[in-house]
């Protein structure tokens, strides 16, 4: 079959020719529809993610909408190394595979499932435990996964969303997108932490959602911390999700002390299958119903190095189609 081929660790696709992945126990073969390049497709493919096999060559991708043997489109993932998505056939397991409902596109929902859900899981999760979302802080709201959370906030009855992000012309789009307040990061810690202060307008947020960490999140703890000696009437859940901004983050002692705030992670690991495949079907429909909208941009499977390249560059989420 072809597929897209990384042949070592850093090493940008070839489409080339693969042996197709053996049929196994358990498992079924589908042909690919669309498969989206996430940041995490690019990390495992570099051998920089924790859940990377270390094995080159190797086909990228995690997850993709795909058909099966008996004509159902279906969202489905979890192929095993060194064979990913990114190729004309898949081997998934039986039992991982949701039907699309009639009218969703099959691009759209490869292009927002991964980054979408991202948030939609700490957001419900969330929503559980409060009577109500109230304010939530996005922070690293210019890439895909920050706009689908402003947007699943929103949809998930948040009153407030405050985006944080560098970039002035995505961080607008995150305003179109239902952000009420916008704070652009520049680097500048002291300058970051006021414009995080200012978007937050005296607020405490009940739910953070990082896709930055690094240096903007040292900032939005320096915002959150609190001044003086009297009991705390917020309640903050901070949930690490992406490291954009790099891996490490200084946590001050006093925010811990000061704010009842709790700091954890989701990815993959942390995250509980079950609860993905039970929130899988509302998400997809929302994508399908454009309650969600997903920007993505289409590139055939015989134009994956060039697609590689530009999917580095963030913006519309690139999507691999077969051709
Ligand atoms: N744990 C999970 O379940 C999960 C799921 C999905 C994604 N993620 C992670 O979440 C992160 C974002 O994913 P994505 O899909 O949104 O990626 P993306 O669409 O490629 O966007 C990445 C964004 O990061 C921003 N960025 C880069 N360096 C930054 C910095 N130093 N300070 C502030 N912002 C910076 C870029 O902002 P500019 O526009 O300013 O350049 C870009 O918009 C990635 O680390 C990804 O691996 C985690």
């Amino acid at each position: 079959m072809k597929a897209a081929v990384v042949s070592s660790p850093g090493g940008t696709p070839e489409y080339a020719d693969f042996d197709d992945p053996a049929a196994a126990e358990g498992r079924e073969l589908v042909e690919l529809v669309a498969s989206g390049i996430h940041p995490v497709v690019r990390s495992l493919a570099g051998g920089r993610h924790y859940g990377s096999a270390g094995v080159w060559p190797m086909i990228p991708g995690v997850d993709a909408v795909a058909r099966t043997s008996d004509g159902a489109l279906v969202y489905t993932g979890y192929p095993v190394p060194p064979y990913g998505t990114l190729a004309e056939r898949i081997s998934v397991p039986g039992g991982m595979r949701l039907q699309l409902p009639a009218g969703a596109d099959p691009v759209r929902v490869a292009a927002g499932l991964n980054p979408g859900l991202s948030s939609w899981l700490p957001l419900t999760a969330r929503a559980r435990e409060v009577s109500g979302l109230g304010v939530v802080l996005v922070l690293g709201a210019t890439g895909m996964a920050g706009l689908l959370a402003v947007q699943n906030a929103r949809v998930l009855g948040a009153d407030r969303v405050v985006a944080a992000g560098r970039s002035e012309a995505r961080l607008a789009r995150a305003a179109d997108c239902g952000a009420a307040a916008t704070a652009r990061l520049t680097g500048d810690g002291e300058a970051d932490t006021e414009a995080i202060t200012a978007a937050l307008d005296g607020a405490s947020p009940s739910l953070v959602l990082d896709y930055a960490w690094g240096s903007p999140a040292e900032s939005a703890f320096r915002a959150l911390g609190g001044r003086g000696l009297s009991e705390d009437t917020g309640d903050i859940a901070y949930v690490q999700i992406g490291a954009m901004a790099g891996p490490e983050a200084a946590v001050p002692s006093s925010l811990l002390r000061s704010r009842r705030i709790r700091i954890s992670g989701s990815g993959a690991g942390s995250a509980s299958t079950a609860e993905i495949m039970q929130q899988l079907p509302a998400y997809i429909q929302h994508i399908a119903d454009g309650v969600i909208t997903v920007p993505a941009r289409v590139v055939p499977l015989s134009r994956v190095a060039a697609a590689w390249t530009t999917a580095q560059e963030g913006g519309d989420r690139v999507v691999v189609v077969p051709g």
